[in-house]
């Protein structure tokens, strides 16, 4: 049952208040117990204050009393308190109480734990204001002009950022790209570094800083960044402790380095772990973390999906217990479906943390509607076997399974300047499942996006029909809806790179199809052709003990398994195989015509969402609806994109028609391929 607010909301609503649109507070008194006053139980205080939907006139205590239940930042919940170890878990409490109001959730005595200590966004934000691979706006933390001036507005926004952080139990921010630029080690942004730091604070969340490896020499003007040098590892200490004295609670670095043209450790000679050691030596004395990442290949390898595997195994044990090694979800590139990183499980002794892509680069930007938890538990539930059945990613990198010191999920953020932080209304919910997994990495997507439509459309229209309107509400509006977002990913992988086949997008922003992209002189393995290898037997890449072997990276069974066609399953199929286009599916079709079916299949379900969308009007306020409904209409297009550029191109080789009874293409593969030329040049 949800409880609706019998209140007027009928003003358009432009998507700025994200999940956070409580508004019209009962009257509650919070009593704070075993604590003095301080930031973060404020900003708890204020926010029950503002948001209580319990019942009026009710007393609500937050406890600071250690307790062996609770465990990192967890607190215990009962309808009249929290209780917790850490001021940050009666923050949490707090934003757990006012949801479970909101959505009607049920509350009983019961302690909820954090599964990772660390739940951080990386923002792939350059100082110029640009986002890499970002879709809704430009940077709220930096920007070209006027860089260093901090007005109320920037404070203001930093604030709301950190709150809606806060109340989904993000605590941590990287605020630089990966691909980071040596000025932010310069006084005048560790300033404004430090100037963020004190708005975040309150809410209980860090900052982190991207860092380029080679800052000594770039900014120290040291000769070398060779991490065992005696004058380099003195610049390190000493920047990092006037980093400290700027911001006292700085969470540590991320690096990305000797991965795609980055300076790194191996342009001296040394390892990943010669470099990240370096760096956790001069963080340790302050309890910061490295977070050093395993995406790397070079152009050389056959096989690319090889490489972090075979790089990092060698160095297991290697690296200090406040370095976590942050390994992408799949092999590749956060494509629509990878199987795990074989990394996840296998790396036993060294701590080693899950990042996501929030941020849709290779799924449709913030045009596209996908909603991303069902892909991000596809990987956290599945099973790694390398301790046996039952050793998922999730458990392999929580701490259940191994005792890892430092435990932290990332997600590539995807918030901007934009209005709605994301681009998209629904681009909002994949921030909100990020943080939701992250806290708890069991929950049931299907739970979190009904919490989140909950909280992002009840009471969004209002009017004289408003009882009959909310009676419905549930049937009409939540249960369509949220079918939609749970078939969305799965409908994006079919239009776009269905059975296995990945990086098959343009070059051109990785928007749309471009699977014909190889222009001369180009790196191998940044082009479609690579990861297709279409040609007139069949297709997919070889990875089977035949080919690259890829497989072997996986614990049994899963290695016989993926190598055998008959026994991989469907989604993978040509991730590791190249096979014939009569290949005899499981389903009795033969592989071309499964493709075809498979595309259309996603095109049909984006129709599907349309219809969906259309009938949920009376439930939406316009403006939120026609933004959606826009979206979807471009969705439908981009899919139809996909699925003829795909089909038409692939067909050149496999010479099989596309079966009668799907709908014909409407695009022509040699207008694609010009468009898409064109675009680029
Ligand atoms: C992808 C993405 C890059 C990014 C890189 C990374 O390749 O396209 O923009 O820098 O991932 O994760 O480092």
């Amino acid at each position: 049952m949800i409880v609706f607010v019998a209140i007027s909301t009928l003003h358009a609503e432009n998507g700025h208040q994200l999940w956070l649109r409580n508004r019209n507070p009962l009257p509650v008194t919070v009593n704070v117990v075993g604590a003095k006053s301080s930031a973060i139980i404020s900003t708890a205080q204020k926010e029950l204050q503002e948001g209580w939907q319990g019942k009026s006139g009710a007393t609500f205590t937050l406890t600071l009393k250690s307790d062996k239940a609770i465990l990192k930042d967890g607190f215990r919940l009962t309808a009249n308190g929290v209780q917790a170890n850490t001021e940050a878990g009666l923050l949490y409490g707090a934003y757990e109480i006012l949801r479970r109001q909101q959505t009607g959730e049920s509350i009983k005595d019961e302690v909820c734990n954090p599964s990772y200590e660390v739940r951080i966004l990386n923002h792939w934000d350059n100082l110029d204001g640009t986002i890499e691979r970002g879709y809704a706006g430009a940077s709220i933390f930096w920007r070209k002009d006027d860089p260093f001036t901090v007005t109320e507005k920037d404070k203001q926004l930093w604030q709301e950022y950190a709150r809606a952080n806060a109340s989904i139990g993000i605590n941590a921010a990287v605020l630089d790209n990966v691909n980071s630029s040596p000025l932010i080690l310069t006084a005048d942004y560790l300033n404004r570094v430090k100037a963020i730091a004190e708005v975040l604070r309150p809410y209980g969340v860090k900052a982190y800083l991207s860092v380029k490896f080679s800052s000594p020499a770039l900014v120290g003007k040291l000769k070398t960044s060779d991490p065992l040098d005696s004058e380099v590892i003195k610049w390190w200490n000493s920047k990092v402790k006037e980093i400290y004295t700027l911001v006292p609670d700085f969470g540590g670095f991320l690096i990305k380095a000797s991965s795609e043209g980055q300076p790194g450790p191996q342009d001296y000679g040394r390892t990943h772990a010669d470099g990240a050691n370096m760096l956790a030596d001069a963080l340790k004395p302050y309890s910061g973390l490295v977070m050093w990442r395993a995406f790397v290949y070079s152009p050389n390898d056959k096989d690319r999906a090889k490489q972090a595997y075979n790089e990092f195994m060698p160095l297991d044990g290697k690296f200090r217990d406040n370095v976590i090694i942050q390994v992408k979800n799949g092999p590749i590139d956060f494509q629509p479906r990878e199987p795990f990183s074989p990394l996840f499980g296998a790396m036993k002794k060294t701590s080693v943390m899950p990042e996501f892509q929030i941020t849709m680069e290779y799924l449709g930007h913030s045009t596209h509607l996908v909603y991303l938890s069902p892909m991000w538990e596809e990987c956290l539930q599945s099973d790694t076997y390398q301790e046996g059945k039952g050793s998922t990613v999730a458990r392999c990198t929580d701490g259940s399974i191994y005792p890892q010191k430092h435990t932290a999920m990332a997600g590539v953020s995807n918030v901007g300047l934009d209005t709605n932080w994301n681009g998209y209304l629904f681009n909002q919910a994949n921030w909100y499942c990020f943080g939701r997994l992250a806290w708890n990495n069991k929950l049931k997507s299907s739970d979190i996006a009904e919490e989140w439509l909950k909280l992002t459309f009840a009471n969004s229209v209002s009017d004289k029909n408003s009882e009959v309107k909310n009676n419905d509400w549930e049937k009409n509006f939540l249960q369509p809806v949220k079918q939609m977002m749970l078939d969305s990913r799965e409908a994006a992988v079919d239009y776009m790179m269905p059975l296995g086949l990945h990086h098959i997008m343009s070059a051109n922003g990785h928007y749309g199809p471009g699977p014909w992209w190889a222009p001369k002189g180009m790196r191998a393995d940044w082009t479609p052709p690579y990861y297709h290898q279409v040609d007139s037997i069949g297709i997919g890449f070889n990875r089977t003990k035949t080919g690259s072997d890829a497989v072997d990276q996986y614990h049994e069974p899963l290695a016989s398994q993926f190598n055998d066609p008959n026994s991989c399953p469907d989604g993978f199929l040509l991730w590791f195989h190249h096979l014939p286009w009569t290949f005899k599916m499981k389903n009795g079709r033969n592989l071309w015509d499964d493709m075809c079916y498979r595309y259309d299949r996603g095109v049909q379900e984006v129709r599907q969402f349309q219809k969906v969308w259309d009938k949920a009007a009376p439930y939406v306020d316009s403006e939120r609806f026609n933004e959606v409904q826009r979206k979807l209409r471009s969705q439908s297009t981009n899919a139809v994109l996909w699925k003829d550029a795909c089909l038409l191109y692939f067909q050149q080789f496999s010479k099989m028609p596309i079966p009668y009874d799907l709908e014909r293409p409407v695009n022509n593969l040699d207008e694609m391929i010009e468009n898409d030329t064109r675009r680029r040049r």
